[in-house]
């Protein structure tokens, strides 16, 4: 079980760096380039300031919504985070139990270790499946089909993708030959992991290193691990592609990675249910926008028309409600909850949304807010500027 003293989700951090090898914790932490985008996401939080409604009485404090249709307990949804399952070997299930258990919505990558009708039927909650394109256009159909099968909310679509983002940690802790190279090239790097017995002891026996068992190339099978770089590069979707996307997905579809009022009226015009407001928590392009930042814009242009959803820096409940009272329906969270896998599995994801929905009551009852649904700009500050 996750420690007590753990109080708030930065101190997950040093419990996932102490259990997991380095090159494993800074593919998790880091960011591209100079990480500019991947600090930023989380200092911006500091310039909205709250402006509370005191002597207030609030028997009741409502922190429940509807995200695309579902009720959750409250406004943050698990956001994709590939590889999990090298992170703690509860990975994507033990993450969408946690998040089902907690009354909310995961979205699984499509970088997952675990099949993913596992992962669904793991979870008592909403299960979205977050699609890249890997592996030709086959083994994308492929994949739709399972999720439609499955029983899948929605499909999220990641369109800040179109190669991988240049994370500088991972190329100098020689990721990329852990993950494929041949022994002779992994050997300068191996010092790194064998220090963590413990974490090579879990990882070992849940099998190794698995394949991507959700792309699925026909004639070829599950794809290799070595093969996700390359993948990414040659897996760039478009406005285009999207128009096929729809036809084989009935359901709903949710465009995530817009920063601009251009990106979203595009997204909303190819019939997208929701836009994800992302810069990919500062992986892709370094020097963007932090999200929170971009938010007001996508909510001017999209006007009302689908809901907006953020992610990108979130670490406690105060930035979950200043993402709200800007104009977001819920949040992703990524790194607060991966955190808490790396450092303890389900047990430490399930801590994490704890805190968060702890934290998300006790801004309400600060502000004098009875309610989530409540919540708008009145309740903030923010700099002229933003306006
Ligand atoms: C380790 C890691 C892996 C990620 N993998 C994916 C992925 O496979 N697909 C995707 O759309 N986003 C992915 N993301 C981005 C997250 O979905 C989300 O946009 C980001 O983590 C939000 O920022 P935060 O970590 O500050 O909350 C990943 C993020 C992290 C930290």
């Amino acid at each position: 079980m996750a420690s007590p003293h753990v109080v708030c989700i930065d101190d997950f951090r040093p419990q996932a760096r102490r259990r997991l090898p380095r090159p494993v914790f800074d593919y998790l932490d880091g960011g591209a380039d100079g990480e500019v985008t991947l600090r930023e996401n989380c200092r911006i939080f500091d310039d909205i300031t709250f402006r509370p409604r005191h002597a207030v009485a609030l028997p009741d404090c409502n922190l429940r919504t509807r995200v695309l249709g579902f009720d959750v307990s409250f406004p943050a949804l698990l956001a994709p985070v590939g590889y999990s399952r090298l992170m703690h070997p509860d990975g994507e299930v033990g993450a969408a139990r946690a998040a089902g258990l907690a009354g909310t919505a995961y979205i699984l990558s499509t970088i997952s270790g675990h099949r993913l009708e596992d992962v669904k039927a793991a979870s008592s909650g909403p299960v979205c499946f977050q699609l890249y394109l890997m592996g030709g256009r086959a083994a994308s159909e492929a994949v739709i089909e399972r999720a439609r099968v499955a029983g899948c909310a929605a499909l999220v679509v990641t369109i800040d993708t179109p190669v991988a983002g240049l994370r500088e940690r991972d190329f100098r802790n020689g990721m990329k030959e852990l993950m494929g190279g041949s022994l002779l090239d992994k050997i300068p790097f191996l010092p790194q992991i064998v220090v963590h017995p413990g974490w090579v002891a879990s990882f070992l026996l849940d099998g190794g290193l698995s394949k991507l068992p959700n792309v699925v190339i026909p004639g070829k099978g599950p794809m290799e691990l070595v093969d996700v770089s390359q993948a990414l590069a040659s897996a760039t979707v478009t406005w285009d592609d999207l128009k096929w996307i729809r036809n084989l997905w009935p359901g709903l579809i949710v465009i995530k990675g817009v920063l601009t009022g251009d990106d979203a009226r595009r997204a909303v015009d190819e019939g997208a249910a929701a836009v994800v407001v992302s810069n990919h928590g500062g992986r892709q392009l370094d020097g963007v926008r932090p999200s929170l930042r971009a938010l007001p814009e996508v909510v001017a242009a999209v006007n009302g028309r689908v809901e907006i959803l953020m992610d990108g820096g979130v670490r406690r409940g105060s930035d979950i409600v200043k993402a709200i009272c800007l104009g977001a329906r819920a949040v992703l969270c990524g790194r607060a909850y991966a955190y808490g896998l790396a450092a303890a599995g389900q047990a430490g994801v399930t801590r994490a949304l704890e805190i968060l929905q702890a934290d998300v009551e006790r801004t309400l009852r600060l502000l004098g807010c009875p309610s989530i649904a409540a919540l708008d700009r009145s309740y903030v500050d923010m700099p002229a500027s933003w306006q």
